[in-house]
């Protein structure tokens, strides 16, 4: 048994439900015991002490422990167009997506990038990520390789896109689905990795591809789904005219057997009150993407209204076009998107979003998302004094309330110091001496 000690943190509600006395366990002092790769015990040192026994104990003190982060909404092969300047989604598209992932038909190319991505993600404190790749199924077999490598609980899945797209970028029915059949059957369930049904969104698939991926669906009830909706004015524009006997965006996947639970919508910035509402009562899910949406002028997401009506919602940092990897400082950018729409984000919500709220979203809140007992001990160690900044302000934190609020706004990828999947270290900051 291995034993950490240190401050720890995290969500066992969601805090928006009830009341932060029963949604945030909070232990100052706290232990936290890992026995075969999962969570055997989390609780105040004093009441664990006891249970300790042998365990190697790593003492943590100074430093907080959270539950890893959970990435909802993110591009594997986009690595190397983060910070590309240039107008909204689909010239975006066209100028600088589509052209970096064509390199992603070479498998050397997408195994180096796939180690340089999951490693960034470990830097970063993200432990569970759904992932695009790009419409090359080598590209999925390099992430899920080195993702089974580093014992990740990951889900991926190569783009559908059989039209409106460059070539050398395009799939057709036939090869897609023996693509993605191929795909499920070597990696889905191997080890903690899962499959992702990818439809790269409506305007890149024809009806009969659609047509065919909710039929994978079917024939594998706990495969994900995602895609892009709602994101942009000009892409529902294009959609609609695309689906003119769909109802809205949201039903153009509906359709197609798109929309169930495992089905994750990234973006949804211009969904409706109607849209919400079938989106919940059909368990579907939200990646809200805030860097992503203020940096390609997308538009503000309404997150209250989302929750208002039961949607699921988790955060994504959505790279390339959004502008970072790390989850905590996506939680800065997400309040300032509720303050320009008057609507503070508390900072416990925040947390939540990111953990708890993104493995329900996932479907996987019974493996991840929080520390409690039996679940999988992903977890990271954060330096609250990563920074002179940092340490300053933080240490000048009135409440745990606060303390949160500005990790958030101030974090990046300094302040991770360790990551751990499954109860191991797979990252640990290296800091010059001081
Ligand atoms: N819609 C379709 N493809 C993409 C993509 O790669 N990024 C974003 N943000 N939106 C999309
Ligand atoms: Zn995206």
């Amino acid at each position: 048994m291995q034993a950490y000690r240190g401050s720890i943190l995290h969500l066992l509600e969601d805090p928006t439900k009830t009341t932060n006395a029963e949604a945030v366990a909070f232990h100052e002092d706290g232990l936290l015991l890992v026995e075969g790769g999962r969570v055997a015990g989390c609780g105040p040192y004093a009441d664990l002490a006891p249970w300790l026994g042998g365990a190697e104990l790593t003492d943590l003190t100074g430093h907080l422990i959270t539950p890893g982060f959970i990435d909802t909404h993110i591009h594997f092969p986009q690595i190397d167009v983060i910070a590309a300047h240039g107008k909204q989604l689909l010239d975006w598209l066209e100028q600088h997506t589509f052209p970096a992932e064509a390199a992603f038909a070479d498998p050397k190319h997408a195994a180096d990038a796939a180690a340089f991505f999951l490693d960034e993600l470990l830097r970063n404190g993200t432990t569970t990520a759904l992932v695009f790749g790009s419409v090359h199924k080598v590209s999925v077999d390099a992430l899920f390789a080195e993702a089974y490598a580093r014992d990740m609980r990951l889900i991926a899945g190569k783009a559908l896109m059989d039209r409106n797209a460059p070539e050398g970028l395009t799939d057709t029915v036939e090869t897609s689905l023996a693509d993605m059949e191929a795909l499920i059957a070597d990696w889905h369930g191997k080890g903690r990795l899962g499959y992702a049904v990818t439809p790269r969104f409506a305007i890149s698939c024809s009806d009969a591809q659609l047509a065919m991926a909710g039929e994978v669906l079917a024939q594998h009830p706990d495969v994900w789904m995602q895609t892009h909706l709602a994101e942009n004015l000009h892409e529902i524009k294009e959609t609609a005219r695309l689906f003119p006997k769909a109802r809205d965006y949201l039903d153009v996947y509906d359709g197609f057997g798109l929309l169930r639970k495992r089905s994750v919508f990234a973006h949804c910035v211009h969904l409706k009150g109607d849209a919400f509402r079938r989106l919940a009562a059909k368990d579907g899910a939200v990646a809200f993407c805030p860097t992503s949406n203020l940096f390609l002028g997308s538009g503000l997401f309404p997150l209250e209204e989302a929750c208002s009506h039961g949607v699921k919602v988790g955060v994504g940092t959505d790279v390339g076009a959004g502008t970072t990897f790390s989850i905590l400082h996506t939680l800065g950018e997400a309040y300032k998107v509720g303050q320009l729409r008057d609507d503070a984000l508390d900072p416990f919500h925040a947390l939540y979003l990111a953990t708890l709220g993104g493995a329900r979203a996932l479907d996987l809140d019974d493996k991840i998302g929080n520390l409690s007992p039996g679940k999988e001990a992903d977890f990271v160690v954060l330096d609250l004094a990563a920074t002179p900044l940092m340490a300053r302000r933080l240490a000048g934190a009135k409440t745990l309330e606060d303390k949160l609020f500005a990790l958030t706004v101030l974090a990046d990828d300094r302040v991770v110091a360790g990551t751990y999947l499954a109860g191991v270290e797979r990252y640990r900051a290296v800091r010059a001496p001081t």
